[in-house]
């Protein structure tokens, strides 16, 4: 395709299949995906495993200098999966442990900063497809489509309940349930950037929609953008 790039926001609640839409969206343009989710997760995770106390602002953001967070494409997933300090973290950072402290780290400010700007340099060039909480208001408030997705808890949580334990995790539904309505809650509610939908979003209920019907949609919306440039 040589039709000018566009970058395309994914913001919505959690589980609600973002990051599927986002990744067939940006193979059928030939577009980079990126989980701006992975990212927290990962600083998440470092602090874990550092044994920094997450609550503490300042000790947080004196960590943020010593990991280096990058991504690595899998030929095998077709994704852009999360590095820190050169590990290939992605699968780690989707247990419960990081999942349930995530949206206390993604809180504060200067873990937002950091990763912000990380975020703006790599859709700088345009021809990207990001999901997060904050992507369509924050990150590129600029970006010519944006979708805030949603489907209801129950829904959410069976999917993502599904997905990991076909990834081996052990846990149980109703801890899945309980994380995405703590974490729905410290996403919307919190001072920096919370997840909040602004009128020039398009809005994608995929409770009653399969992957390909949700695509058709997302698909008809990008082209018509792309086309008016
Ligand atoms: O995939 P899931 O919907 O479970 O969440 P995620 O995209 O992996 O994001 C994990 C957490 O990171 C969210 O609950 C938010 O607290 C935070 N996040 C954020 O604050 N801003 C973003 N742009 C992306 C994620």
């Amino acid at each position: 395709m040589n039709q000018k790039k566009i970058n395309i926001a994914i913001d919505g609640y959690s589980s609600c299949g973002k990051g599927t839409l986002a990744k067939q969206l940006a193979k059928f343009l030939g577009y980079k995906f990126i989980d701006s989710g992975s990212m927290y997760r990962a600083v998440t995770l470092y602090c874990i495993k550092k044994e920094i106390d997450l609550r503490d602002e300042n000790l947080v953001s004196i960590a943020l200098k010593n990991m280096t967070i990058g991504f690595e494409f899998n030929t095998q997933t077709e994704r852009f999966e999360v590095t820190l300090n050169g590990k290939n973290v992605e699968s780690e950072i989707r247990e419960m442990k990081v999942a349930s402290r995530v949206s206390e780290i993604a809180a504060q400010s200067e873990v937002r900063k950091y990763l912000v700007s990380m975020q703006q340099k790599i859709g700088k060039d345009k021809g990207v497809v990001m999901d997060g909480r904050d992507i369509g208001t924050v990150v590129f408030p600029g970006a010519e489509l944006k979708i805030f997705m949603t489907a209801s808890v129950e829904v959410r949580s069976e999917r993502r309940f599904n997905e990991l334990i076909s990834d081996g995790k052990e846990v149980t539904l109703s801890e899945v349930m309980a994380n995405l309505i703590d974490r729905d809650r410290i996403d919307s509610n919190r001072d920096d950037s919370p997840l909040r939908m602004t009128e020039d979003y398009k809005v994608l209920d995929n409770t009653k929609l399969s992957r390909s019907e949700q695509l058709e949609i997302a698909k008809s919306w990008a082209l018509h953008y792309i086309n008016q440039n």
